[in-house]
């Protein structure tokens, strides 16, 4: 079948360029598709592990038109990042939870997944071929997208005979347009993102596109983006398209119970985990639209979002507005994340892994 392109070895490869840096606007770079170098290429046909890897050029890949992932949506993606330090060290954020994320993603779509370690060392390999795109310390990140896909045919309903694991990556700086600046939420209680028993607790291609309906309708109306309520009782907020999200009141952090509708984000579970180290309380439950409006603080959380403060969130016409600023919990925790990634703050748990 030709369902792949020509795996070439990177050692044939020859960069672009040696200078240190690509030509790139490092002060504008938003959060679009900058093509790099390389990307990272393997399949597995047959059985449960995943050829040896290559890097190839970064280019269009091609696929059966009958491929798993076109016709029936059998796909999952990942998003970690690599960052350059300021003594020029080049940092990954806890990739290894991200494998972990693929493989229970790969079991609920029934494909197979890369090891940990060959995960871990793909998404190295990845930043390290490209890395003259990684951005000057504080200007953004490497943002690297794994995705795993049923690229071989299929006709009636079943898993691909084949399945591809690709890397790409591009340099990227803040999610929203709005840069660093609060968001602006709006709760849709048309729309769901995700039901009891389906797949809204993994990374599935098929998470993402439902959710375009209510985000650009949201977008044209000026808001960010859109939270989400359960779709049993619409009552009880879910997540937003892009992010997780807390809120805080009396200064007890809250976070909806992650059950199989909400997404297990890298970024929300070492938020978490800062906060507790911080002292807070951390309730992971139910939390009903009330609670939201009633909160001092709201904020979102994600690998391609980081921690980004909510101004506001409009529901039913209503529209209220949180506490902001230097002195918010978000802000406190968000200084201790980057302080881990930066290195300015002793990363004792192991999360950083230098490339
Ligand atoms: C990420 O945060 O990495 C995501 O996958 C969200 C995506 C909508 C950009």
């Amino acid at each position: 079948s030709r369902t792949a392109p020509s795996l070439q070895p990177v050692v044939e490869l020859s960069p672009d360029s040696d200078d240190e840096y690509a030509d790139v606007d490092w002060d504008n770079l938003g959060f679009s598709l900058r093509p790099t170098d390389y990307m990272y290429i393997t399949k597995c046909s047959g059985g449960d592990s995943f050829e040896e890897g290559h890097l190839s050029r970064y280019g269009n890949i091609e696929l059966s038109p009958s491929a798993g992932v076109l016709n029936y949506g059998q796909g999952l993606f990942e998003g970690t990042k690599a960052y350059r330090r300021e003594n020029g060290r080049l940092c990954l954020f806890r990739p290894d939870q991200n494998a972990i994320r693929m493989q229970a993603g790969a079991e609920r779509m029934c494909m197979p997944s890369p090891s940990i370690h060959q995960f871990v060392e793909a998404v190295k390999q990845t930043a390290f071929a490209n890395k003259r795109w990684i951005p000057p310390p504080g200007k953004g990140s490497l943002y690297i997208r794994p995705l795993l896909m049923g690229s071989g045919p299929v006709l009636g309903l079943g898993p691909a005979p084949e399945c591809t694991f690709l890397i790409y990556a591009s340099p990227v700086g803040n999610y929203f347009k709005e840069g660093l600046a609060p968001l602006n939420l709006f709760i849709d209680d048309e729309y769901h993102r995700a039901t009891r028993g389906g797949a809204g607790g993994v990374k599935t291609i098929t998470n993402y596109s439902p959710v375009l309906k209510a985000l650009t309708r949201a977008k044209s109306r000026g808001f960010s983006d859109v939270l989400y309520l359960d779709s049993v009782y619409k009552k009880n907020i879910e997540e937003v398209s892009s992010c997780n999200v807390f809120i805080v009141k009396d200064n007890v952090i809250s976070t909806p119970a992650t059950g199989g509708t909400i997404l297990e984000g890298v970024t929300r579970k070492s938020i978490v985990d800062i906060a507790l180290d911080h002292g807070y309380q951390v309730k992971e439950q139910c939390i009903p639209v009330e609670e939201v409006m009633e909160a001092d603080e709201v904020f979102c959380t994600g690998t391609a979002v980081g921690v980004a403060a909510v101004g506001s969130i409009t529901y039913q016409g209503k529209r209220v507005e949180y506490k902001m600023g230097d002195q918010c919990v978000s802000q406190e925790l968000f200084s201790t994340y980057m302080g881990i990634q930066k290195g300015d703050i002793e990363d004792k748990k192991g999360w950083i892994l230098e490339i």
